[in-house]
């Protein structure tokens, strides 16, 4: 029994996390996206299940495969679907990870048929998504949530307002400035923040590696 609470320190908890871009459809054809390639959720994903724990990984459209049994695979393709297999899974949930780059914006309209070209211009109308991160820390009783935040300046201070907005318990503040960091990298500099805005910049690290880093603080949450 000690043996199994040391190899899986993370046995008997659910963990949700989002994972990779959302596509918003503008016609049948076409859709607004992002260059997020998925990694990072899948990388907390597998770090996770290896440490024991239930993983419900909800994805956007990637290549990645999930093939662990601790991790349940559900793939969605827009942010609409994204919060609601979010909201279906989160109240018995431990832990949230938002690591999915959800679009803010969704075209007002899509169109029915594939839309045909013209001498003018064209304009897209866009709405606002929910933010799905928000909203679970709007509903949160128990879990322990972990955001994510890509900023390009002020980015300590833009990292804390999210924290407070979103009600989190630690945010992973992600820096583009680093030569060998964000999309499509297998790196990442990244900056943890938590709820008492204590700072950690991590160095230069492969996205494997900060995963694991995750894992270590939801373990400390937890005391295992
Ligand atoms: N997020 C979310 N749902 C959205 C937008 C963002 O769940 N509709 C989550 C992301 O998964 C991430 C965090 O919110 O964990 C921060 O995302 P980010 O894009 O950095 O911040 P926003 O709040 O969208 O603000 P902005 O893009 O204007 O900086
Ligand atoms: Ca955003």
């Amino acid at each position: 029994e000690n043996d199994l609470a040391a190899k899986l320190p993370l046995r008997g908890k659910k963990i949700l996390i989002t994972a990779g871009p959302t596509y918003e459809a503008i016609d049948p054809v076409r859709f607004i996206g992002n260059h997020s390639s998925g990694k990072m959720g899948y990388d907390i994903a597998f770090a996770a299940a290896n440490a024991g724990a239930a993983v419900v990984l909800i994805s956007g459209p990637t290549h990645l495969q999930a093939e662990h049994n601790g991790i349940q695979l559900i793939r969605v393709t827009n942010a609409q679907q994204m919060y609601d297999a979010c909201h279906e899974h989160f109240e018995n949930t431990d832990v949230a990870i938002a690591a999915a780059a959800v679009s803010d914006y969704r075209p007002k309209v899509v169109a029915n048929q594939k839309i045909k070209k013209s001498d003018n211009d064209l304009e897209i109308v866009l709405e606002k998504n929910k933010d799905i991160l928000f909203s679970l820390g709007e509903k949160k009783t128990k879990q322990f949530l972990i955001g994510f935040a890509l900023e390009t300046e002020n980015e300590i201070e833009h990292a804390k307002q999210k924290i407070k907005k979103k009600n989190l318990d630690l945010i992973v503040l992600n820096s583009l400035n680093d030569a060998g960091a964000g999309f499509g990298k297998p790196t990442n500099k990244v900056t943890f923040i938590d709820k008492e805005f204590t700072i950690e910049p991590l160095e230069l690290k492969t996205k494997e590696e900060v995963a694991k880093d995750i894992i270590t603080k939801i373990k400390t949450h937890y005391n295992v």
